[in-house]
């Protein structure tokens, strides 16, 4: 006998298993993660990229501040460090709970730390360790080795070396100078490498990493800007409710893509404040500001000019000015906070590069980067704290903004700094120094884009010198201000170095400033790379 199953019950009973295999997927894709154990190494941060490059979530933490493992960890890599395993302050961890139950990578420190902590011997390398090596012995059986060529270009750099490795250590790689190149432990998923498969020199490291990742941690590849979208806004709206949250917004990245990710979470109850300081880009308060309404976000754009330069005025030194605008900001924030109901949360634009900037690998501490340009707001507004992107890297804030329909052009921006032209403008800040370097540093980055030159250029300004030089215009001797030009390459603006721009494009800057921008008689370049110098220059 047949029984008849209304319409909506089917729909209901048909949706069922799908919802749920659906949710169980979502959750499943949630929960698989790599765990770095970084023991203080530069390059750590570059295998957390590489990691993520495949699609998989991966988190980093001290040594010293390991999280519990859960099932959620799929594996670990243990990272490199500045540290001997033979000096007495060794970074140290008992692995005997981790290894042998989870698949295990130990790179360059990470392979001594895993051979001396066994029972093996780790002494100084008796010829050099660093740069270009190729392997010149392959298990090619050895499944972190699938795919990976005969004499394939490594880079090492390690002052100590691997004399001998405990007795169930197998070798799986050498280099001509380095016997125990990689090791695997017998009956384990436990492998270690001496040299570092993150770095762009290591021809085949990405392959190596897949090979761990995919093929031996079994992660399924699922951490895409779809993904993160999906979950961070489930876990916004599960976490905030029917709260009130307010966000500082600066017309860069970061801040932008958080506003959309909390306006997609919770709508009208996100309300973002966009300050003019009176130190931004010409034009910028009113062209972002629109662009903001344009997105659909509650925005209360305030105008605080004044307030800043009044408070600058006398001040020369740089970290003074630095520490007036923050408090400036904080008052003029916590103000305009204050006229919403009931605000019970503040949402930060922080990046994970900015959680895991350092790691002191002396102390038991980490030592956590502070440089948030809303730093002390939380303390006086007694707000919590939500920071939505805090696990993604600069590229991937760009990728989740691209995926959330963020205009390139906002995207695409250069990074520009909380405290703005107050820290490009050279000693005192006057609202007409702010003018004058408004006007050339907009002909600089309007000439960028003009000369297709804006995205290949990381960041771009123009710095105003307190220094005034002789200049001739007409038949008329002048006595005016110099400027400098200022374009870097970099990744992350911990390392930069300046552009080669072309000649005749500095020559036609160059010209137009001086020929347009009152005040000003004389341009130069900067050629100065961080570091030693940094970007800024105050
Ligand atoms: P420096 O000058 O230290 O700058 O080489 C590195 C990067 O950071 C930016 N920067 C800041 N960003 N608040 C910010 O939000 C600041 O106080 C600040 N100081 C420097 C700088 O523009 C560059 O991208």
């Amino acid at each position: 006998m047949l029984i008849s199953v209304p319409f909506s019950y089917r729909i209901f009973f048909w949706n069922l298993p799908i919802r749920f295999i659906f949710d169980a997927f979502k959750i499943l894709c949630m929960l698989e993660k790599i765990l770095i154990l970084d023991f203080g190494s530069q390059y750590t941060q570059l295998i957390g990229r590489r990691v993520r490059e495949l699609n998989v979530y991966c988190e980093i933490h001290p040594y010293n501040h390991f999280p519990a493992i859960d099932e959620s960890v799929k594996g670990i890599i243990l990272s490199g460090s500045p540290f001997s395993v033979r000096d007495e302050d060794h970074p140290e961890i008992d692995l005997t709970s981790i290894k042998g139950n989870l698949p295990v990578l130990g790179v360059c420190y990470g392979a001594q730390y895993m051979v001396h902590f066994f029972g093996g011997e780790v002494a100084p390398s008796g010829s050099r360790e660093y740069g270009r090596a190729n392997l010149k012995y392959i298990d090619h059986e050895n499944e972190l080795f699938t795919g990976i060529s005969d004499d394939t270009q490594v880079w090492m750099s390690h002052g100590d070396t691997i004399e001998k490795i405990p007795s169930n250590y197998k070798v799986i790689a050498s280099t001509n100078d380095v016997k125990y190149a990689a090791y695997k432990v017998e009956g384990e998923k436990t492998y270690a490498i001496q040299f570092h498969p993150e770095v762009y020199h290591t021809t085949e490291g990405k392959l190596l990493l897949y090979n761990y990742i995919v093929n031996i941690c079994s992660c399924r590849q699922t951490w895409t800007p779809a993904s993160f979208i999906e979950t961070t806004i489930d876990h916004l709206k599960e976490t905030l409710k029917n709260d009130k949250v307010v966000l500082g917004l600066s017309g860069g990245v970061d801040s932008s893509v958080a506003a959309v990710l909390l306006n997609r979470a919770i709508g009208e109850n996100l309300t973002c404040i966009f300050v003019d300081n009176g130190l931004l880009r010409k034009d910028e308060f009113n062209k972002v500001l629109n662009q903001y309404v344009g997105m659909g976000l509650n925005v209360v754009g305030v105008d605080a000019k004044q307030k800043f330069w009044n408070d600058l005025k006398g001040i020369t030194e740089p970290e003074g000015k630095r520490k007036t605008i923050g408090r400036d900001f904080i008052e003029v924030f916590d103000q305009e906070a204050h006229k919403i109901q009931d605000v019970k949360w503040l949402a930060q634009g922080t990046i994970y590069p900015d959680v895991i900037e350092s790691v002191s690998v002396n102390g038991p501490s980490a030592t956590i980067k502070s440089h948030h340009n809303v730093g002390g707001l939380p303390e006086k507004m007694k707000l919590k704290i939500i920071e939505p992107l805090k696990s993604l890297f600069k590229d991937e804030v760009r990728r989740v903004g691209r995926e959330l329909g963020i205009n390139q052009k906002l995207l695409g921006r250069h990074p520009f700094p909380g405290p703005g032209l107050g820290i490009r403008i050279l000693g005192e800040v006057t609202p007409e120094k702010v003018e004058m370097l408004q006007e050339a540093d907009a002909i600089f980055v309007k000439c960028l884009h003009e000369w297709d030159l804006y995205d290949k250029v990381w960041q771009a300004g123009v710095m105003l010198l307190p220094v005034q030089s002789v200049g001739v215009m007409g038949d008329e001797r002048t006595y005016e201000n110099v400027v400098a030009l200022r374009a870097v390459t970099s990744t992350d603006g911990m390392t930069a170095d300046w552009v080669h721009l072309p000649y005749d494009f500095l020559a036609r800057v160059s010209n137009e400033i001086i020929n347009k921008v009152r005040g000003i008689n004389r341009v130069v370049y900067d050629i100065s790379s961080k570091p030693p110098a940094t970007i800024e220059w105050e």
